[in-house]
């Protein structure tokens, strides 16, 4: 350390504290630091974190994080609210805004999703929920088409990984999910949308996407045979995204751990895309919506946690991350499915490493503590 003498006494005093205690104020190592040559660690982010209107937030993403992910605002219904193809049809300036944030700071990003049975437009949703839509094949495959190449067309290179198909199975026995595609286009939707995603940018990853893998074996078992159909019709599929929308002791960490070690056996990345755990309540996820009710930002302010609470919580997450990071070989990210408690679309049960506050949790200490558990790396 330079010599002081050449300070005034008062000035020599402070630097010299300073520089003593300067080890314990040095940042403490980041999530993404923690994680770094393991996995991407990323957020769900919202509009008004990445437009400069809540720059507190915009800090803890580039702090925390190497990944982000698009709560809303490149699902079919938001970027693509009106009939046709032409730019008119769709509304891109937030997407646009998400995709610029990643590219500014060099993050990992994400498009979710390309192909889903929520939140379409308004006028497609009309014919899901009809008995007897009057779409014909020929125009919704031509719709789907048009609106994967236009959107993976338009940020590619930009967006590194598409949810290309989100949540097509059916919870409680498995199978299709009877969705407006499926219905209409037939099974082989599947097939293609992969396919087209693939033709518009053949740089992209390219994952299936979804819920209760690990919570319902029937439906994992579907989604173990969806992924077979996929590669027996040439679908170029990269990875699997088990969604991780987890209670304090279900899916048991036992279950995740096995179910990962599936999906990765058949050469596929798996990623723990839509992570959180509610640390109150225990309703199972029964449904995009239905678990948690809709998102938006809710009503009230997500309940505080006794200290009992918040440390269940961080014992959960600890669990998991242990698993996580015992098959970093095969796990590619980790995205937790909002920055703070309120940003939650299951805000009820404060389910996130950070409070409204945006400090961290304990669960945010036991999650930087879990990459200890690593042994000698794996070659990935
Ligand atoms: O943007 C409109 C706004 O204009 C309108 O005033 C407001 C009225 O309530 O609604 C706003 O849209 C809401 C949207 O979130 C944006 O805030 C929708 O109503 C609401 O349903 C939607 O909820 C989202 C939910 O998916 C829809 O199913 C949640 O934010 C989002 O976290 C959640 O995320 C899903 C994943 O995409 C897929 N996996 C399950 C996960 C949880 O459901």
């Amino acid at each position: 350390m330079r010599s002081l003498r050449h300070l005034p006494r008062a000035a020599a005093i402070f630097a010299a504290f300073h520089a003593a205690a300067l080890p314990a104020l040095r940042a403490q190592p980041t999530l993404k630091d923690t994680y770094r040559g393991m996995f991407h660690l990323g957020a769900a982010i919202r509009p008004d974190q990445v437009n400069g209107r809540t720059p507190q937030a915009a800090e803890l993403i580039l702090r925390e994080f190497d990944s982000i992910s698009p709560e809303n605002v490149l699902k079919v219904g938001p970027i693509h609210p009106r009939p046709g193809n032409d730019d008119s049809s769709y509304d891109f300036a937030p997407a646009d805004q998400f995709v610029d944030f990643g590219v500014k700071h060099k993050l990992f990003t994400i498009g979710h999703t390309l192909c889903w049975h929520s939140q379409l437009p308004a006028w497609l949703d009309q014919q899901q929920k009809s008995a007897e839509p009057t779409i014909t094949k020929a125009e919704l495959t031509q719709f789907l088409r048009d609106h994967i190449m236009k959107v993976v067309g338009r940020y590619k290179g930009r967006v590194h990984g598409w949810d290309v198909v989100n949540e097509a199975l059916n919870d409680g026995a498995g199978g299709y999910r009877q969705t407006i595609f499926h219905r209409v286009i037939g099974q082989d939707y599947l097939v293609m949308a992969f396919k087209w995603a693939h033709e518009a940018d053949p740089a992209a990853e390219l994952y299936y996407n979804d819920y209760n893998l690990d919570a319902n074996d029937a439906k994992r078992t579907s989604c173990l045979e969806l992924i077979k159909y996929l590669r027996a019709n040439g679908a170029p599929i990269t990875g699997v995204g088990m969604q991780g929308h987890y209670n304090l002791n279900t899916p048991s960490a036992a279950k995740v751990d096995e179910t990962i070690k599936l999906f990765a056996d058949l050469g596929l990345k798996v990623m723990i895309t839509e992570l959180d755990v509610r640390a109150v309540g225990a309703a199972p996820v029964t449904g995009a919506v239905g678990a948690g009710g809709g998102g938006g930002r809710g009503r009230g302010a997500p309940p505080s946690l006794t200290a009992e609470q918040q440390q269940a919580l961080a014992q959960r997450y600890a669990d998991l991350f242990a698993v996580f990071v015992k098959h970093r070989a095969a796990i590619t990210r980790v995205t937790f499915w909002g920055l703070r408690d309120t940003d939650s679309w299951r805000r009820a049960s404060s389910p996130l490493i950070f409070d409204d506050h945006y400090q961290p949790k304990p669960a945010y200490h036991a999650v930087l503590n879990a990459a200890k558990s690593a042994g000698p790396a794996k070659a990935k």
